[in-house]
C-alpha cells in the first residue's frame, strides 16, 4: 500500500493508473463501518483509494474538532490488511489555502436536520468532498447510509455539478446489540453506551410497526419518542428518499432519522424502509 500526503503527487500518480478506481473518503479512527465501504469498493473496483482527513471546515466553532479521535497507525494497518492500494493522508495545509473557494450546500436541504443544528456543516462536507473527488477522480465513491443527509447532498452535488463519479450507498454496520458504529462512540461512558441503545431500539420499533402495516407517521413518531425517553432529542424525522416530509410511510421510499445527544455526544442513526 502506498501512503501519500501531497495532493498533487497523488493526482499525478493516479493519472498513471488505468484501472477502475474506487474511493472512500473518511475522517479516520476507522471501524468496521468504514471497512464495509472498503470491502464494497474492493468487490467492484480494481484499484482502491482511502483518504483519512479530519476536515476542519465541517466542524462548527465549539464542536469536537480538537478532540476528534486520531489513530493514524491503526488506520494504516486496517487499510493495508483490507487491500487498499493508496492511503491519502493529507495535512490541513495540503488541502486548504487562504481565501478559499467554497461549495455551498443547498438553501433548503442543506439547512434541515443536521444542517439546522449545525448550520454550515454541509458547506464544509461538500467542499472537501469536491476537492477530494478532483484529486482522486474516482469512478466510484462509497458513502454510508448512516449519514443519510450527507449521502443525499453528495449525490445531489454530483448530479447538479455534472460530476462523473458514481456514488454507491452502503448499509449501516452495527454492533451486535444494534448500536450503529461511529468514530464518536469512543466518547461514550459505559452508562451512556447503554443509553445510546435507545436510538436503535426506537428505529427497530418503527420498523416493526411498519411491518404490522402501521403507516401513520405521527403514531410511529410517538412510539419512538416514548423509547427515546430521557435522551435529549435533536430530531426524529420520517422522510421520503428525496428528503421530503411525508404523512404516511411508503415502503421502499422512506428514511426514518434520529439525532440525539447522549451525555455530550451527538449520535445519528436511521433506518431505510
Ligand atoms: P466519517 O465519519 O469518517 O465517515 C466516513 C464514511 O463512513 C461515511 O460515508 C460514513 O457514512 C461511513 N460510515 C460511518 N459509520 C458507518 C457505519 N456504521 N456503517 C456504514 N458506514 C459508515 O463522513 C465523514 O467521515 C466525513 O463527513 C467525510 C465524508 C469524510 C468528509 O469529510
Amino acid at each position: 500500500m502506498k501512503i501519500i500526503s501531497d495532493a498533487l503527487e497523488l493526482k499525478a500518480y493516479l493519472k498513471t493508473i488505468t484501472k477502475s478506481v474506487g474511493f472512500i473518503p473518511t475522517m479516520g479512527a476507522l471501524h468496521d463501518g468504514h471497512l464495509s465501504l472498503i470491502k464494497e469498493a474492493k468487490k467492484e473496483c480494481e484499484f482502491v483509494v482511502v483518504s483519512v482527513f479530519v476536515n476542519p471546515t465541517q466542524f462548527l466553532a465549539g464542536e469536537d474538532l480538537a478532540k476528534y479521535p486520531s489513530r493514524d497507525e491503526a488506520d494504516k494497518k486496517i487499510c493495508s490488511l483490507a487491500g487498499v492500494d493508496v492511503l491519502f493522508l493529507p495535512q490541513v495545509k495540503d488541502i486548504y489555502g487562504e481565501d478559499e473557494v467554497y461549495v455551498s450546500a443547498p438553501d433548503v436541504r442543506g439547512y434541515v436536520l443536521e444542517g439546522a443544528t449545525r448550520p454550515g456543516h454541509f458547506n464544509g462536507v461538500l467542499t472537501v468532498v469536491n476537492k477530494l473527488f478532483n484529486i482522486v477522480s474516482p469512478d466510484y465513491a462509497y458513502f454510508g447510509k448512516k449519514d443519510a443527509q450527507q449521502l443525499n447532498l453528495i449525490t445531489l452535488m454530483v448530479k447538479q455539478l455534472f460530476m462523473s463519479v458514481k456514488i454507491v450507498p452502503v448499509d449501516t454496520v452495527r454492533e451486535s446489540d444494534g448500536l450503529a458504529l461511529s468514530s464518536r462512540n469512543v466518547y461514550l461512558s459505559t452508562k451512556e453506551r447503554k443509553e445510546a441503545l435507545k436510538i436503535s431500539t426506537a428505529l427497530y420499533e418503527a420498523s416493526k410497526m411498519v411491518s404490522r402495516k402501521e403507516f401513520v407517521v405521527d403514531d410511529i413518531k410517538m412510539s419512538m419518542y416514548k423509547i427515546l425517553g430521557s435522551l435529549e432529542i435533536g430530531y426524529v424525522e420520517i422522510l421520503n428518499r428525496e428528503f421530503k416530509i411525508v404523512e404516511e410511510i411508503e415502503i421502499g421510499n422512506t428514511v426514518i432519522l434520529v439525532e440525539a445527544l447522549v451525555g455530550t455526544t451527538r449520535l445519528l442513526d436511521n433506518i431505510w424502509l
